[in-house]
Order: structure tokens, then C-alpha cells, then sequence
């Protein structure tokens, strides 16, 4: 089914000495290769424990923190910036963490081929490309149907996390997440800031502006 969403455009971003080495170095052993059929994640994580999905990681230094904090659970991060890949290998040795792994591509396709229905704890979306001009809306990430293909892809209990500094593309978040069958919001609007989630590099640059940061998580029925 083709989703159509050209969520980003590849900035060209040098990458520092230091995250071409962690990239030439690091990358076969975290670095999942893209193919066009489903990925077998207790193969690539070596365990069977739940998997949370990260679409757009940037930097990754949130990621990297969160997996860190939580050993028990797995990290699937998904990007296209080389860059950040970088960094975020450069985090995973720093840190001696062994419980991510990294998808370097469009994570719509990641998601339309190599994602089993039911197979996900979670999705992580903090600071999505907010796309603010009205003719670039259809480049939003967080807009059905691709919502509906979240939903269907997380197994009963799972949740979407999503933050946003844009207050607009936070109103239009909720409204198509909230349209989304299966599931449910566990707040009465915006969630309150979920404490087990570190600030990212965006969220810093939005405070700076004075942004207004909206929170959201939804939870897919059981
Ligand atoms: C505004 S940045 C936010 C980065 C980070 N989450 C943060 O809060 O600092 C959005 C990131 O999403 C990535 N991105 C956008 N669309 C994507 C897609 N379809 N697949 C993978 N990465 C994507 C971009 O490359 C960019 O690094």
C-alpha cells in the first residue's frame, strides 16, 4: 500500500571525525540493513525483549539515555541524517549499551515491509520535522493513514509517544491520533511531560524560541 509521506529531505550535515569513526567502526555491529521483508527482531536483538521503535532519532543522545535506563526493554531506532547515526553509535560504546539497533532509511518503508502487525512495545516520536507551511502539511508524519499503520503495528497495551514544539502540529496530532481505530488517548487531552523522557537536542532549540512543547501519548486497546 504506499503511504506517499516524504517526511524529510536529506540535509547534507557533515559528519565530525568522531562519528565517521564510530560509523566505519560500530555500524555492522548495530546497523540493521533495509530489506523489503519483515525483520525477525528477536534474531537482530539476540533476546525476546519488548521493542520500541524510535522514528527520527536525531542525535540519538535521548535514545541512547533512555535504553541505558531501561536494559531490560529493546531500542529500534530509525533515521536517515548519517550524521546522528554517528553520534548515536558513538553514544551506544560510550555508554557500553547493547540493547539498540539502528535502521538507516525512510521509516515508512521501514515500517510498511519490514514491521510484523502486533510486534512493537512502542513508538517513539519526539520533535517530528514539523513541515509548519500549509502546502507541506501532507509531508506530517503524525496523519492517517500512516497513524493507522502505527496502531496496527503495536501489540495490545503498546503506546505512541510524541512531542512536538510546534503548538499547531500538536492540535493536528491529537485530532488524527484520536480519529486513529484501535487507539485511545490516556489523557483527557495532552499528556503531561513523561518523566522517564530526557529533553532532546530539538526540544532545547524550541524552549530557546520560546516554543510551547505538546505532549501526547496514546495507548492501543487491548
Ligand atoms: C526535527 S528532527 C528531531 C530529532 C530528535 N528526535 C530530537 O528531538 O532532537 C527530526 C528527525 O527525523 C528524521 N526523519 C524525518 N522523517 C523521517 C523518516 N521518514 N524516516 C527516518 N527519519 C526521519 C530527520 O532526519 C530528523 O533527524
Amino acid at each position: 500500500m504506499g503511504y506517499g509521506i516524504k517526511s524529510y529531505v536529506l540535509r547534507a550535515g557533515r559528519m565530525s571525525d568522531a562519528q565517521r569513526r564510530s560509523y566505519e567502526t560500530l555500524a555492522e555491529g548495530f546497523i540493521v540493513p533495509f530489506a523489503p521483508e519483515p525483520v525477525d527482531l528477536r534474531r537482530i536483538f539476540g533476546n525476546e525483549n519488548p521493542v520500541t521503535l524510535e522514528i527520527g532519532f536525531g542525535m540519538g543522545i535521548a535514545t541512547a539515555m533512555i535504553a541505558e535506563d531501561n536494559p531490560q526493554k529493546n531500542y529500534l531506532g530509525v533515521e536517515v541524517h548519517r550524521p546522528g547515526i554517528g553520534r548515536l553509535l558513538w553514544e551506544i560504546e560510550k555508554r557500553s549499551v547493547s540493547n539498540i539497533r539502528i535502521i538507516e532509511y525512510d521509516a515508512v518503508e521501514v515500517l510498511e515491509k519490514m514491521i510484523k502487525p502486533s510486534s512493537l512495545a512502542a513508538f517513539h516520536i519526539f520533535f517530528p520535522d514539523p513541515w509548519p507551511k500549509k502546502r507541506h502539511h501532507k509531508r506530517r508524519l503524525i496523519t492517517r493513514p500512516f497513524t493507522d499503520m502505527l496502531a496496527e503495528k503495536l501489540c495490545p497495551g503498546g503506546y505512541v509517544s510524541m512531542v512536538t514544539d510546534w503548538a499547531d502540529y500538536g492540535d493536528w496530532a491529537l485530532a488524527e491520533l484520536g480519529a486513529t481505530a484501535g487507539l485511545k488517548n490516556r489523557y483527557a487531552g495532552f499528556a503531561e511531560k513523561q518523566s522517564w523522557r530526557p529533553e532532546t537536542k530539538f526540544e532545547r532549540k524550541g524552549l530557546l524560541k520560546q516554543h510551547e512543547v505538546r505532549e501526547l501519548f496514546f495507548v492501543k486497546e487491548e
